[in-house]
C-alpha cells in the first residue's frame, strides 16, 4: 500500500480520473486528490472523497476541516504524484514552476526523489502545438514521466492523439513508478 497524490487539471477526460482513483483505492493505495479550481467545476471533490475515502481539495488555504499549508503536508505525505488529466494550462504552469494552487505548489514541494507522472489530455492540435511540446520536453528533463495520450475520437469531435490514457494503463504506470510494475 502506498500514498498516491492524484492531481487533476480541467479536462473533459477528468471522468476517467474517478475510475483511476477507484482502481488505485481497490489496489489498496491511499489516494488523496488535489483538483484545480476549474477541474472542480467539472467534477466535485466530494466524488473523489467518496471513491477514495480520503480527502480531496482545491486549495492549500485551509478549510473548516483542515489546517492551512496542505501543499507542504500533502507533498511530504505523497510517495508518488500523478497528474491525470494534465491540461495544456497545467502543463505550462508545471513547466514554469508556477505555484499558485494546491496542485502546482504540491508538485513543486514534492521531494525530488519521489516519482512524478504526467498524463496529458487535450485536443490533438493543442497537443502538437510547439508550446505544449516544449513544456512536455521541459518536464521530462525535470524528471517527470509521461504516460502518453491515446489516439481516437475526442470529445471535441476531432479524431487524433490527445485522449487521456486509460485508467488501467495509468494505474500500471503508478505501480511501475513505485517499483512494482
Ligand atoms: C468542458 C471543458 C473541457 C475542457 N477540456 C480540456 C482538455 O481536455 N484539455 C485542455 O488542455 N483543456 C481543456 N479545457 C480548457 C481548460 O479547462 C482551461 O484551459 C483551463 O484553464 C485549464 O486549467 P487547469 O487545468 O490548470 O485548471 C476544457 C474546458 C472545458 C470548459
Amino acid at each position: 500500500m502506498s500514498r498516491v497524490l492524484l492531481c487533476c487539471g480541467a479536462s473533459v477526460s477528468i471522468y476517467k480520473s474517478c475510475d483511476l482513483a477507484s482502481k488505485l483505492t481497490q489496489a489498496e493505495h491511499e489516494v488523496r486528490t488535489a483538483l484545480t479550481a476549474n477541474a472542480a467545476r467539472l467534477v466535485a471533490p466530494q466524488l473523489f472523497e467518496a471513491v477514495t475515502g480520503q480527502p480531496a481539495a482545491t486549495t492549500e488555504w485551509g478549510s473548516e476541516r483542515r489546517t492551512a499549508m496542505d501543499h507542504i503536508e500533502w507533498a511530504r505525505w505523497a510517495e508518488v504524484l500523478v497528474v491525470a488529466p494534465a491540461s495544456a494550462d497545467l502543463l505550462a504552469r508545471l513547466a514554469l514552476g508556477v505555484a499558485n494552487d494546491l496542485v502546482t505548489s504540491s508538485a513543486l514541494a514534492l521531494d525530488p526523489s519521489r516519482p512524478r507522472l504526467l498524463c496529458p489530455a487535450m485536443n490533438p492540435t493543442m497537443l502538437e502545438a510547439p508550446a505544449v511540446q516544449r513544456n512536455l520536453a521541459t518536464l521530462a528533463a525535470d524528471g517527470w514521466t509521461t504516460v502518453a495520450p491515446g489516439e481516437g475520437p475526442m470529445a471535441c469531435g476531432e479524431v487524433g492523439r490527445g485522449r487521456l490514457a486509460e485508467p488501467a494503463e495509468i494505474a500500471a504506470a503508478v505501480e511501475a513508478a513505485l517499483g512494482r510494475g
